[in-house]
């Protein structure tokens, strides 16, 4: 579909994004039925500039957008307040028509682009507080890191009171019109881009929140979805409040282990039982949860993860190989979230028992703090082995208890 539109944000700051109706997923990692925006800001001001450029496949399209609201030769400044190739991805194609604009960042924003651009520019490292003088509109940077790259930061357009965000405050959502107070509700694609996106960096949310508070703000202009001109407001409370919600639930339970397993005939979830008594033996205070993750939906998996300190991840050894629904655990593990956690491994096996060798490395390389030595027991645990499985519980009890310590 062909996109011409172009739309007065304020009567000197024009949308010259691109709406892309038929994405299907996004980062790989979230779907997108709605579609989405890239969202691009052309500032007719003495020195022109342009705020965030669009994803490379759009070029002619973006292109054709840039050559009705100024020559490309006569740009200055190209600002961008995040690098992911969604906004910048046709920097290079712009420069090559611009090629005396500077192009302005933070100083990972620069560092990145080096790595993404082939072509020499000129460059503007800024950080927080600085301006940006283009003659008869200031520029002032607000360094808004880790949401969701470490390059992050926001863009405020003091004579029109414009809060640039890029994926702050954006959603996936895609439709005809691009202002909130002309668009359908869209908050479950706004809570979805916050949950996918953004709520990990939580923290870093309340910061920037925090910042743009005293802001004077007329609208912010988002790097994906509607401009808010209407309800910015209650985004950005929404925005704390989730921010807020999952900093209060993502704390782990003192003193929680959860012993998650797949099992085809039983043993590996006889271990299990046998580990747990072992952990409870240690100290009768720690809370023990087994969980048969094969069939479990994630959603259940994510919360027993969130709410555990300490993890246990069980496995037959299938095919020389774990199994997917561990796999898909890892995947869930967050190394922001669970980084230090004390973990180990364990499960049965036939002949080569490679699983819990596979399990103990990965959970290492996701930050986890391994008990090396992960318990492998071939085929049934029998009688010798539910003695030794209880102590390799009671081990990780103990060492639990220490680390909850301090010792
Ligand atoms: C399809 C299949 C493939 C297997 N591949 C291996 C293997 O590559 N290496 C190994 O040590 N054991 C292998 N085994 C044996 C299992 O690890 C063993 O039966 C184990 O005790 C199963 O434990 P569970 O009852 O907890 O599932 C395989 C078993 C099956 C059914
Ligand atoms: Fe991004
Ligand atoms: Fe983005």
């Amino acid at each position: 579909m062909t996109d011409s539109k172009i739309l007065d944000v304020t009567p000197d700051v024009k949308w010259i994004g691109i709406r892309d109706y038929d994405i299907v997923t996004f980062d790989i990692v979230m779907e997108t039925k709605y579609g989405t925006t890239y969202n691009s800001y052309f500032i007719n001001a003495g020195k022109k500039a342009v705020i965030e450029t669009t994803k490379a496949t759009f070029w002619d399209t973006w292109l054709d957008k840039i050559e009705r609201v100024a020559d490309p030769s006569e740009i200055e400044y190209v600002i961008l307040n995040h690098t992911e190739p969604d906004h910048s991805g046709n920097l290079e194609n712009l420069l090559r028509l611009a090629p005396g604009a500077t192009v302005v960042g933070s100083g990972n924003a620069l560092r990145y682009l080096e790595d993404m651009v082939s072509i020499p520019f000129k460059s503007m490292k800024v950080k927080e507080g600085d301006t940006l003088d283009l003659g008869n509109k200031t520029l002032r940077f607000i360094s808004a890191p880790n949401l969701h790259w470490p390059d992050t930061m926001y863009t405020w357009l003091e004579e029109d009171r414009v809060l640039f965000t890029c994926d702050s405050f954006g959603a996936h959502f895609c439709t005809e019109e691009m202002f909130d107070d002309l668009v359908p509700d869209y908050h479950d694609s706004f809570k979805y881009y916050f949950d996918v996106i953004l709520k990990p960096y939580s923290k870093f949310m309340l910061k920037a929140i925090e910042k743009i508070r005293p802001l004077d703000i007329s609208l912010i202009a988002t790097g994906h979805g509607p401009i808010l001109r209407s309800n910015w407001k209650k985004l950005v409370d929404l925005s704390e409040q989730y921010s807020r919600e999952y900093l209060a639930s993502s704390q782990p339970e003192d003193k929680n282990v959860l012993l998650a397993y797949v099992s085809a005939y039983g043993y590996t979830k006889q271990m299990a039982e046998h580990i747990a008594e072992g952990i409870r033996e240690a100290d009768n205070a720690i809370i023990v949860e087994t969980a048969d993750i094969e069939t479990m939906p994630l959603g259940d998996v994510d919360s027993l993860l969130t709410r555990c300190n300490a993890l246990l991840v069980g496995s037959p050894t299938i095919n020389q190989n774990t199994l997917l629904p561990v796999y898909k655990l890892f995947a869930l593990i967050n190394p922001l979230r669970d980084k230090g956690k004390l973990a180990a491994s364990f499960g049965s096996y036939g002949w080569s028992g490679e699983a819990t060798g596979i399990i103990e490395e990965t959970l290492k390389n996701l930050k986890l703090n391994v008990m090396e030595g992960g318990f492998s027991s071939k085929f049934y645990p029998h009688a010798g082995k539910i003695d030794e499985l209880r102590e390799f519980g009671k081990k990780f009890g103990k060492r639990m208890m220490a680390t909850a310590e301090g010792v």
